[in-house]
């Protein structure tokens, strides 16, 4: 990752000359729930197409663009759009984002994506917050020569998903009247969704919800030091045989119907935060 910081110093210096901003907590928004971006206060926004080094998402639901703004007082920065590691760009391209927004001063780091569902107690609509996670991309942000400024070389996974951020989600949603799961989120590279076999198997091994993303930003999360949260939308649950196969449109449908709920969730995680 060494060869990112170069890369890494150019983007924050450019963001910096073009804003005054002082971002203290990371909002990645995943597939179709971009919009919450919409809710920040004075804001201010940058395309990724304008940052140096910054890779540009190709996926319908995912606009591109850094929003800075501000909710109940405190500085936020939202990543409106992501890009996956099955449109082609590395692990490194990835989590790039998460190494600029770390530079810029954050200290906590929210991540949501479109999930499906496992667990046989979910329901497309559920969401779930992340207690733990899988790697089954079989690759990793931190392969190469360590960035020692960002992180230490063998960081744990024990500590991505601390249990105090998973308490601010569980009580914002108790606030909000949610009933929010809580379980394992499994990453695959994509851009298949799992057949029958996977989908037996993902459950076998553990895990509560599959999806595309979501991972490699945990890794760096956790790597640079962050205070993780992540937040799964079950946008479909495991299909019998005798139904339709599963769609993005299915994937993005749903999540557009969780917005309010979504939204709600988030606004009073930042209000506890
Ligand atoms: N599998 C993988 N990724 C997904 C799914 C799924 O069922 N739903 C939304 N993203």
């Amino acid at each position: 990752m060494i060869e990112f910081k170069e890369k890494r110093i150019k983007a924050v210096n450019f963001i910096k000359q073009k804003l005054d901003i002082d971002p203290k907590i990371g909002l990645i928004l995943g597939s179709g729930l971009g919009e919450y971006s919409n809710e920040l206060e004075d804001k201010k926004i940058i395309k990724y197409s304008e940052v140096p080094g910054m890779a540009v998402s190709t996926v319908e639901g995912h606009a591109g663009e850094f929003v800075f703004g501000k909710k109940f007082g405190k500085d936020i920065v939202a990543m409106n759009g992501r890009v996956h590691y099955y449109e082609g760009y590395t692990m490194k391209e990835i989590a790039f984002p998460v190494w600029i927004m770390k530079e810029l001063g954050i200290s906590k780091l929210i991540i949501t994506n479109a999930a499906g569902g496992l667990n046989k107690t979910f329901r497309p609509g559920d969401l779930m917050v992340l207690t733990d996670h899988l790697n089954f991309m079989n690759n990793n942000p931190l392969i190469g020569k360590n960035d020692d400024e960002i992180g230490p070389r063998f960081p744990a996974m024990t500590e991505a998903h601390p249990q105090e951020m998973i308490e601010v989600a569980e009580k914002a949603a108790k606030k909000a009247d949610i009933h929010i799961m809580k379980g394992v989120y499994l990453a695959i590279t994509g851009p298949v969704y799992e057949g029958y076999a996977m989908s037996k198997f993902q459950r076998l091994i553990g895990a509560d919800a599959v999806g595309m993303s979501t991972v490699p930003e945990l890794i760096a999360g956790t790597h640079a030091g962050l205070d993780n949260l992540a937040i799964s939308c079950i946008t479909d649950v495991m299909k019998g045989k005798d139904e339709e196969s599963l769609t993005h449109e299915e994937v993005m449908m749903v999540a557009k119907k969780v917005k309010p709920k979504f939204k709600r969730l988030i606004n009073n995680i930042l209000e506890i935060l």
